[in-house]
């Protein structure tokens, strides 16, 4: 065996072909659907429908006000961080694109420069401090963000074991940690800023976050990269919604590809919607001019089918527009 510990899936994996080497036709299970969450999100918001209002259009603003901050859209960069894959200027082209479009920026773990590369945007830039098991860390980040004028603050309370990476590799679990209840509300009530939980699925934790004092709650898998095979963000949203109600703003992101997806989400009960590959993929076509084209398509894409179910303006959005199809699982 290697040196280094193999994960679950590697295990089965090598053994499958070591194996079939020495010449074994046995055949085995298939292997577990690793994220199988990011794509039941995807499943579930293709077997939403719109029920249309054509005889009564309206003109839709998609304008939506956060933070005290006024947005053309609700649309957020979800918390991005600088990966290896990134050049050194990638996050700040998101972030111009962002800016640009009249959007929002969420940067993830990361330093000083992407935070202030950010801010001279012109976005409004949230940061998302890591839940460090060093808690003198988590104030530093916080009064960082505070002093640079970031718009609000948070944390992704997801990564509390390390991050799940490449599958299910598990990384930086010695520097990620749980957070103490007592903390955690120390840190929200001696921040400066409005405060957001990340990574919330569940009816408890929400109403846990809101009771530390959150002003707002990120319902969120987290991609590929959190605990595997956890609600997926959009079936969790609407009883979190409703467990909430107007007592912190209520945030989802994972699997959102969309103007109509946005629609969807804003249905169920999200006051916007994050996106972070998909910003990616535009910043691989064409940087911060890709990033803005995007946005706007989508902005355009949510506001031509807001009219078209009779939704004036955001707040105006609620579940009798979706028609949903026929049971999936
Ligand atoms: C390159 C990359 C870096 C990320 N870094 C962070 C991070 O530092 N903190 C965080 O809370 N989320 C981070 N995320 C997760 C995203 O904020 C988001 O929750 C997730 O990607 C799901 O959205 P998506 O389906 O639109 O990609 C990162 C995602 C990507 C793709």
């Amino acid at each position: 065996m290697e040196e280094k510990p193999l994960t679950i899936s590697q295990i089965y994996a090598r053994g499958r072909e070591n194996l079939a080497q020495r010449g074994w036709t046995r055949r085995f299970p298939p292997q577990s659907s690793i994220g199988a969450q990011v794509e039941a999100n995807r499943k579930y918001l293709d077997n939403l429908f719109f029920e249309p209002n054509y005889f009564d259009p309206v003109e839709a603003d998609t304008g939506f006000n956060i933070f005290g901050t006024q947005l053309k859209t609700p649309i957020f960069c979800s918390p991005l961080s600088k990966v290896e894959d990134m050049s050194e200027n990638d996050l700040t082209d998101i972030a111009r694109g962002v800016a640009g479009s009249g959007a929002m920026m969420m940067l993830g773990i990361g330093g000083s420069r992407e935070l202030q590369e950010a801010i001279d945007t012109g976005a409004p830039v949230v940061k998302i401090v890591k839940p460090y098991r060093n808690i003198e860390l988590i104030y530093e980040k916080v009064r960082e963000a505070e002093s640079r004028g970031c718009a609000a603050v948070g944390m992704d309370i997801d990564h509390f074991y390390g991050s799940l990476q490449k599958g299910d590799l598990i990384m930086m679990a010695e520097t990620f940690g749980p957070q103490r209840t007592d903390e955690l509300r120390q840190v929200i009530s001696q921040s400066k800023l409005p405060f957001i939980v990340k990574g919330v699925l569940g009816v408890r934790d929400a109403q846990k976050a809101v009771e530390l004092g959150a002003s707002a709650i990120l319902v969120s898998n987290h991609g590929y990269s959190a605990i595997d095979f956890t609600v997926p963000s959009l079936i969790a949203l609407p009883r979190i919604a409703d467990a909430v109600g107007d007592k912190a703003t209520v945030l989802v992101d994972t699997g959102f590809q969309t103007g109509n997806d946005i629609l969807k989400a804003v249905a169920l009960g999200a006051r916007a919607v994050g996106f972070a590959s998909p910003l990616l993929l535009a910043m691989g076509v064409g940087g911060a001019e890709a990033v803005a084209l995007l946005i706007d398509k989508m902005t355009e894409e949510l506001r031509r089918t807001m009219a078209a179910t009779g939704c004036p303006n955001l707040s105006s959005v609620n579940r009798s527009i979706i028609v949903e199809g026929p049971p999936l699982w």
